[in-house]
This record gives C-alpha cells, structure tokens and sequence, in this order.
C-alpha cells in the first residue's frame, strides 16, 4: 500500500534522508522509531506531497507521489507534527469544512461527523473555537481531521506527543483499532510506543533505516551484543579456524586489519576464558581480546530503551495516581 524507495532528500546541502527504503502492507501498522532529526516527518511529509524528494520513488496505492499527487492526497489522511487547525473557527465548523474538502456531503458527512466526534473524544469541546483549546485537544482535533473522510491510509507524525497518559493510553488504543482496515504510518520517538502499537517498526537514525522487523524481531537483535574483538599471533588462518571451532562461537567476522576477528557468540558461554585458554594451548600471543564496540544501532537501541524505561516508570506511576483517583467513591 505504501512503498518507499531509496528516497532521498536533500535541504540546501545538507542530507536529511540518505536512501529510505520500506514497505507498508494493505492493513498493517508500520511505526518509524526515531530521535528527534532521524528524518521522520520529512519522510512523511514527502510521502502526503508537501515536499518533494530528491531521490528515490515513492508510492500510495500505486499512485506516484510526485506524478500522481492528486491521486495519492485522495487516499491519504494526514496529521502532522503540528496540526495546522484554523484557530478562528470552532470545532465542528472546522471539521466539517475538512470533510466538505474531502469531498463529503449529506448523510455521510454526517455520519463521519458523530464517529470522529465520538472516537477521537472531543464531545466535550465540539462547540469551542480552537484557539481556546489546550494542546491535547488541539491533538485531537487534527486526528480527528486525518479520520474524516475514512481515507485508507492514515499517517501520523507523533500522535501521542501533548497528551496526558491517560489520553496516550486512548489514542493508542485508537490507532491499533484502526489497523486491519486501515493502513497506518506513524512516527515515535518512544520504543514500547511502537512495541505496542505497530506491526513492524523502522529504525531510522540520522536519514537512514537501520533496523526494520517486528517489535519481537527487534528485541531479539538487541540480545545479539555479545561480541569479543580478537588479535592472536598465530597464523591469521588457523586463528580463523580455531576461534570458529569454540562452543557458543555464531559467526567469526575479518576486521578492517589482517588477523583481527569479530567474534560473536551465544550470552552463555565464557568465550573470553576459552580464546585465552586457547592461546595458551597454541602458544599464541593475545594481542587483542576487547569486548566489542556496539554498532550504531545497538547504541541507539539501547539508548532509546534506557530513557524510555525511566519514562515508563514515571508514567506507570501516573496512571496508577489516575486508577487512584477513578476509584475513590466507588
Ligand atoms: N526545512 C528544513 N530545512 C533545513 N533542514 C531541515 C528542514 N526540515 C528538517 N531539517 C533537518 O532535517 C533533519 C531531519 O528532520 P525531521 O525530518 O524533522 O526529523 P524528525 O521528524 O525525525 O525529528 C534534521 O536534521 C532537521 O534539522
Ligand atoms: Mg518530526
């Protein structure tokens, strides 16, 4: 349903995206993780038409996004990072000039009027003029745009940023419920955001996709760290051979010097002890035995899993507060 392929885009000199490539299935969830400046809503904007890439073929539904932009705006529902609302209209007056835009009328005008009004909870502030409305409705509001005309393929460029736990809980809950009938992009920089909400995720880190997969497919690469940097003096060969030959040993990787291997091994065995009983045995020298350095992805990937753990905590303790105060009285 939607297809990247190896976009480029380029500001002035500077590369914000360096050949993106990924695929959404017709249904499926696909989540773009990132820090902040990856290239995320540059991605985005390139694929809803506002921004043309540089390089690279991009399409929606079949629909070239620079050839058919027409067709692929048609079929896409769009909320930015920061939802451009009409601050001067109210609500309902804004949400139906959307709708009229999109080219609904009548009855089904209407009818999407009470579900977007409904699901995306903004009963409460229907009447209110947008200016007057706090940035987690302002947030909801825009949802409740991309939703309007019940486009096929809904992009969200940090959904859940402004809101209080409570509504991320909701709006997430919101966005998997969409899934199935609905293929949805979304942008996070939050790792159990896409872990539970997406289908797959994408890595993207400095205009580059470093990882793609499911949430368990991820989480499994994590675990694969464990690496050891090794220089015997031994012939490079028999080195090679012998360092494969260790229980627990998966792969044995030259380096960028003759005679230096990237060992990688299962967590559980002491590869360390048995290269050093080894070069005893052989009567080679260590010249090197380091634990490797992780790859820009593990560091990112750990990185984004530590600050994400001390969040989390945080925001279970809210939501607990909230569950509290839901409780009293009863
Ligand atoms: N209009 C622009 N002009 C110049 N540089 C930009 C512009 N928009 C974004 N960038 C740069 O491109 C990179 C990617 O930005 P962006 O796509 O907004 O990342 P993300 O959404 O992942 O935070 C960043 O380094 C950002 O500073
Ligand atoms: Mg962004």
């Amino acid at each position: 349903m939607i297809k990247a392929e190896n976009v480029e885009k380029y500001y002035g000199k500077f590369k914000a995206l360096d050949g993106i490539t990924f695929e959404a299935e017709r249904g499926e969830i696909l989540g773009l993780l990132g820090p902040n400046g990856a290239g995320k809503t540059t991605t985005m904007r390139i694929l809803t038409t506002y921004l043309p890439p540089s390089g690279g073929k991009l399409s929606v539904d079949g629909k070239d996004v620079v050839k058919d932009a027409i067709e692929v705006r048609k079929r896409i529902g769009y909320m930015p990072e920061n939802p451009p609302l009409y601050v001067d209209m109210r609500v309902e007056k804004f949400l139906k000039f959307v709708g009229e835009l999109r080219g609904l009328s009548g009855k089904k005008l209407k009818e999407r009027l009470g579900y977007v009004r409904e699901v995306c909870q903004i009963e409460e502030v229907w009447h209110n003029f947008i200016s007057q409305l706090s940035k987690g409705y302002r947030q909801r509001v825009g949802l409740a745009s991309a939703l309007i005309s019940d486009p096929p393929v809904i992009i969200l460029d940090e959904p859940t940023i402004g809101l209080d736990p409570k509504q991320i809980r909701y709006t997430r809950e919101l966005i998997k419920n969409l899934g199935g009938t609905h293929t949805v992009l979304l942008s996070t920089h939050i790792l159990p955001e896409a872990e539970m909400t997406c289908d797959r995720v994408a890595i993207i880190d400095r205009g580059k996709i470093i990882a793609i997969g499911t949430p368990s497919e991820l989480a499994e690469k994590i675990r694969k760290v464990n690496a050891v940097r090794v220089e015997l003096s031994g012939p490079p060969n028999e080195v090679y051979k012998a360092l494969l030959d260790l229980d627990g040993v998966s792969q044995v990787i030259p380096q960028e010097r003759n005679g230096v291997y990237l060992v990688q091994f299962e967590p559980q065995w002491k590869t360390r002890e048995q290269i050093t009983k080894l070069a005893a045995e052989q009567n080679w020298h260590i010249l090197e035995l380091s634990p490797r350095e992780a790859s820009l992805e593990e560091v990112f990937l750990e990185i984004v899993a530590e600050e994400e753990h001390k969040k989390t905590d945080d925001e279970t303790q809210i939501q607990k507060n909230i569950q509290r105060d839901d409780t009293v009285g009863e």
